[in-house]
């Protein structure tokens, strides 16, 4: 059987890593600033995070949701209290789609209505709903362009209010920071407004820290820089370091009721236990410390590189806007200098999204390569 040809591949075969490096099948070592998507948070094969799931693995992998699992509640009163959310439920899933489309379920439950507000080059994965609130005709199907959806710009609050004044929107979507899209951001003003009209009007806001949570933008949620508290928060990528897990942080204002939500592999032992060492990992390594002094240090080095025209995002969730597109300049890196990086819907952006753990040597190693491949 072939694999349903779905994705441009690059002609890397990666078959070990470890920390911030992984190695090919001739043992080419690269320095991966990528994060496979921004999903590597404590690093590659870190020791404890290994040793974690394999003795998991020796007592039980999985049973199902209808018995009791400890391990989901010690994975929900850690990240209670790792991220500052202790006033949230948590409910486990398995992907970022499907922890916006448990999200987006749930508004709709919960206001009885269907409309949602989300934002122009918005990302929310590829499944049903959350497909359809994603800013990409190209990977909506006549199927998923059922859900009524308005795609509004980012920043426009009056637009937001216009719509929402209408009465029939259940939930406003919006990412922490945009990844995909290319790292655009709401200003601070924006989220409290989108905040206090979500409540005005009834809507639930929903905050996507699928890419932007996680430490990666120097505090646990992105949306922590805002002094906002969101009404559901989804979680996925740096969760599991790797493990599918996915989770929605819901405030005490949606009530759980039995049957609403249910999932069979969803916070499987194995799963929880992936998470549960992250966030031991987080805490014992101070990765959010690291985060912001990495970052610190990468945007003052990257003021060598002159053909970097803006700089967007936060933390170790960066985007460099070049004036020209960086299709190329992505593929120097990973062949000639051995360096991942990532690409977005902005063509001119090269996306930086590291292991949390990454160091400043590293940062060195980059600055070094981009100058190399631009004086060429
Ligand atoms: C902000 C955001 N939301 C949702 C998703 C979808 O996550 P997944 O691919 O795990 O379904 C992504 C994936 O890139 C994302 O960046």
């Amino acid at each position: 059987m072939n694999l349903f040809d779905v994705y441009p591949l690059y002609n890397i075969t990666p078959v070990k890593a470890e920390g911030c490096y992984i190695y090919d099948e001739n043992n080419i070592e690269y320095l991966d600033l990528y994060g496979g998507h921004g999903v590597i948070s404590v690093g590659h094969t870190h020791p404890d995070y290994v040793s974690k799931i394999k003795k998991q693995l020796d007592n039980l992998g999985f049973y199902s949701n209808a018995i009791k699992n400890p391990l989901q509640v010690e994975l929900a009163d850690k990240l209670g209290k790792v991220s500052g959310c202790t006033n949230y439920s948590l409910f486990l899933c398995n992907s970022g789609a499907e922890a916006n489309e448990n999200a987006l379920k749930l508004a709709s439950f919960h206001t009885g209505k269907a409309r949602v507000i989300s934002f122009k080059n918005s990302f929310h994965g590829r499944t049903s709903a959350a497909v359809a609130v994603t800013d990409n005709p190209k990977i909506n199907a006549p199927i998923n362009k059922q859900q009524i959806v308005t795609f509004l710009e980012l920043n426009d609050a009056d637009a937001v209010e216009n719509e929402l004044k209408k009465g029939d929107v259940c939930a406003v979507i919006i990412e922490g920071i945009q990844g995909v899209g290319g790292l655009d951001e709401g200003t601070t003003p924006f989220f409290k407004k989108l905040e206090s009209l979500c409540k005005e009007y009834d809507a639930i806001l929903i905050l996507d820290e699928i890419q932007s949570g996680y430490g990666r933008c120097g505090k646990f949620f992105a949306f922590q820089h805002h002094d906002i508290q969101p009404d559901i928060i989804t979680t996925a990528k740096g969760m599991g370091n790797g493990f599918p897990i996915g989770g929605v942080l819901i405030s005490a204002k949606l009530k759980a009721s039995y049957g609403l939500l249910g999932t069979t592999f969803g916070g499987n032992h194995l799963a929880c236990a992936a998470a549960i060492s992250v966030l031991e990992i987080i805490e014992k390594e101070d990765l959010i410390t690291n985060v912001n002094d990495v970052s610190d240090y990468f945007l003052s080095e990257i003021k060598q590189i002159s053909q970097i025209k803006n700089i967007k995002g936060k933390g170790l969730m960066l985007g460099l806007e070049f004036d020209f597109e960086i299709g190329e300049l992505r593929k120097k890196l990973i062949y000639e200098h051995h360096i991942f990086t990532g690409g977005a819907m902005n063509k001119k952006l090269l996306r930086i999204l590291p292991p949390l753990s990454v160091k400043k040597v590293h940062i060195d190693t980059f600055i070094k390569a981009l100058k190399e491949i631009l004086k060429s």
